[in-house]
This record gives C-alpha cells, sequence and structure tokens, in this order.
C-alpha cells in the first residue's frame, strides 16, 4: 500500500513502521528517536514535523510529530494509516487534569475522546458518535503500566479545540460528566483510525492540574515523561 510521498510525508524511501507513537512536538519525536530507538532512519522533514524509524528492542517502531490539535493529528494520520499502512496509531502527550485526584506527572490512558469540534461530522451519522481509543492496545497499556507501578486514570479525555477558551464555564460543565483531562487532539485520531478499521491510543502525562492551578515547568516536563514513552514503546 506504500506511496512513495504525499503533501505531508514524504519519506523518500525509508519504510514507516506498523505501529507509531505520535507526540505533539516534532522535537520530542527526535528526541525519542535518538533516547530509545536502534537503527534510526529519518523519515520526514516536510515543514519540519520530523517522522523517525527504528527498532525498539528488535521490534520495528516509528516515531513522528503530530503538531497541535485534531486539524494537524487528522492529516498526518490519514497519510500514515492510507499511504503508508499504519495500523497502531499512538499519541503521546500532555494533558490538563479535570478531577480533584489527579496529581502532576500521573498517567492518563485515553478509554475514549469527548469533543467540542467539528471534526466528526463529516462522517455523516444519525446521532452522537463516541470516539473511543483500541480496547487491545488500552488493555496492554493499562497491563503495562501496572507492571511498572505506574499511577494511572483511564477514561474520558476531552479534545478541544479551543486553549484560551471565551466560556469560563465550559470546562466545568465537561468536569462534571467525569472528563478526567483536556487536550487537543485525540478525537481526530480515534475516529481516522475508526474509519480505517485499525487501532489508535492516547496516553498522557498531567503537565497542568486544572482544578488546582499546578503546574510543571518545560524542564521538568522533558523527563517526567519517560514513564508515558516507555508504557507506549512496549506496545510495539
Ligand atoms: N488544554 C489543552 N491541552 C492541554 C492542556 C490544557 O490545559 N494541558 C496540556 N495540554
Amino acid at each position: 500500500m506504500t506511496t512513495t510521498s504525499t503533501p505531508h510525508i514524504d519519506p523518500k524511501g525509508v519504510d514507516i513502521a506498523e505501529t507509531i507513537l505520535l507526540p505533539g512536538d516534532p522535537l520530542r519525536a527526535k528526541f525519542i528517536a535518538e533516547t530509545y530507538f536502534d537503527d534510526i532512519r529519518c523519515f520526514n522533514e516536510v515543514r519540519n514535523m520530523l517522522g523517525f524509524t527504528g527498532t525498539y528492542r528488535g521490534r520495528p517502531v516509528s516515531v513522528m510529530g503530530t503538531g497541535m490539535g485534531i486539524p494537524s493529528i487528522s492529516l498526518y494520520s490519514y497519510e500514515l494509516i492510507h499511504h503508508f499502512g499504519v495500523k497502531n496509531l499512538i499519541r503521546v502527550g500532555t494533558c490538563g487534569a479535570m478531577q480533584k485526584n489527579m496529581d502532576l506527572y500521573d498517567v492518563v490512558i485515553a478509554q475514549g475522546a469527548s469533543t467540542d469540534s467539528n471534526y466528526l461530522d463529516q462522517f455523516n451519522l444519525p446521532g452522537q458518535w463516541a470516539p473511543l481509543s483500541s480496547y487491545r492496545l488500552l488493555e496492554q497499556a493499562k497491563r503495562i503500566a501496572d507492571e511498572r507501578g505506574q499511577r494511572t486514570h483511564v477514561g474520558n479525555v476531552l479534545s478541544s479545540d479551543v486553549f484560551y477558551g471565551a466560556d469560563p464555564d465550559a470546562l466545568g460543565r465537561w468536569m462534571k460528566m467525569g472528563i478526567l483531562a483536556v487536550e487537543m487532539e485525540s478525537a481526530g485520531l480515534f475516529a481516522n483510525a475508526a474509519a480505517a478499521g485499525v487501532d489508535a491510543l492516547a496516553i498522557f502525562t498531567v503537565s497542568d492540574q486544572i482544578v488546582t492551578d499546578a503546574k510543571t515547568t518545560p524542564e521538568e516536563r522533558q523527563t517526567a515523561f519517560t514513564s508515558m514513552i516507555e508504557i507506549a514503546l512496549e506496545l510495539a
């Protein structure tokens, strides 16, 4: 199924693995590849949205930045699925915790991703569709996290189109529906994966606590992501 290049991905003959980790920041993709992969090859530099393929414990795996927001992750994940045959797409990112019992650096695994985006409208469904992650990947990630003694929260996240929202009460209404955390991409990823019959998951590190207003620093973030990334890599 491999296409040679798409509008946003030009691998110049480098393979893209069936399993890919998807951080928002392309420099984090480079960091993950350089820290964890053997036999690294760069497969994308278009718009500096860096992508790398290598091996992790002998198994082929790729990593690529997605940019921020549902439009950005959706176009990259569409091309990865439909033109390059990617089958397991695992978003790794940060989120804002929306429940009191959550601490900075806790890991959140998205079982579902509610959204205020219109992205799902294009599927023309006669009702509200619930974007869910792959149960197979979810169950494996939870088991790996438990084995590592990593504290996790599993449930519904909010993929929001707005970071600086005009309605100060909006997040509170989502909190009352049990939303664990806010981020900006997973609903688009889960919808694309479901429409194509492939598997997707999203794993986050809590970078800010919206209820208590606690925040991590950019330096702290870089190192705190290790646990989340290692859980994701074990899925390859
Ligand atoms: N909002 C949206 N996305 C985020 C946040 C947030 O507060 N924190 C980390 N990613």
